[in-house]
């Protein structure tokens, strides 16, 4: 099992706001069977990071059957979702990391990953919360490590506030990544990909339209 990462601290819900019990002992069961402990060099891996209820997850590992997507999500009762769609569809590559991205990030020493998908990240739009943010320029920098040459990172939000931090540190990463889609008339995830999330269903309702913002490694 991957060691749990103190020092950077997961903020937001691991339950769900139901009182619905959750079997946890049934719960921890299911993770330990989907369970991602590490790369192995034979196999390509995809990162889904803040997986929500897994339909990225269920997307991208139907989308690449040759390769085994790794999602990491700490809420459990997106988590409890995500393994029952597996079990149901009978999906042979999916792993679960039930906790924190920086576990796998530190955990990782090496370009092992052909693809991170990053869907709709917390916003935090308050000041005081902007530390918060998943997505900074050091983040990026970690992921870089991780991935394999000339792959990708796919980042998707909403939230104009988001949007600017995130160019702010895309741009800080310039000698780092290659912003692909930075000169296309929009940024619209569905001229790309046929996955509606619970985000950005309610960001369609809510008539924001998401972006999507494809970065490849340099
Ligand atoms: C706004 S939700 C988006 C969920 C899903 N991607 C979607 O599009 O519906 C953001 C998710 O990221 C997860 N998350 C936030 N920080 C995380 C971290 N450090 N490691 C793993 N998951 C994280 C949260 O638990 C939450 O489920």
């Amino acid at each position: 099992m991957l060691s749990k990462n103190y020092s950077n601290r997961l903020f937001g819900r691991t339950r769900g706001r139901s009182k619905k019990k959750i079997d946890l002992k049934k719960y921890h069961q299911m993770v330990a069977k989907y369970q991602f402990d590490n790369c192995n060099d034979k196999i390509n891996y995809i990162l889904d990071i803040g997986s929500g209820y897994g339909e990225t997850s269920i997307f991208l590992a139907n989308q690449f059957l040759d390769k085994i997507v790794i999602s990491c999500e700490k809420y459990i009762d997106g988590n409890i979702i995500l393994l029952n769609n597996i079990e149901k569809n009978k999906i042979k590559n999916i792993r679960l990391h039930n906790g924190n991205v920086y576990d796998v990030l530190e955990h990782i020493h090496r370009e092992c990953f052909d693809l991170v998908w990053i869907f709709f990240p917390d916003p935090w739009p308050k000041n005081r919360h902007a530390k918060r943010r998943l997505i900074t320029s050091d983040f990026l920098i970690k992921i870089h490590k991780i991935l394999k040459q000339s792959s990708e990172i796919h980042i998707a939000t909403d939230s104009t506030i988001y949007t600017r931090f995130i160019l702010n540190s895309i741009y800080n990463c310039k000698d780092y990544f290659a912003w692909l889609n930075q000169s296309e008339m929009n940024l619209h995830i569905k001229d790309y990909f046929d996955v509606e999330t619970k985000y950005y269903k309610k960001a369609i309702n809510y008539e924001r339209i998401p972006s999507l913002f494809i970065l490849r490694k340099l």
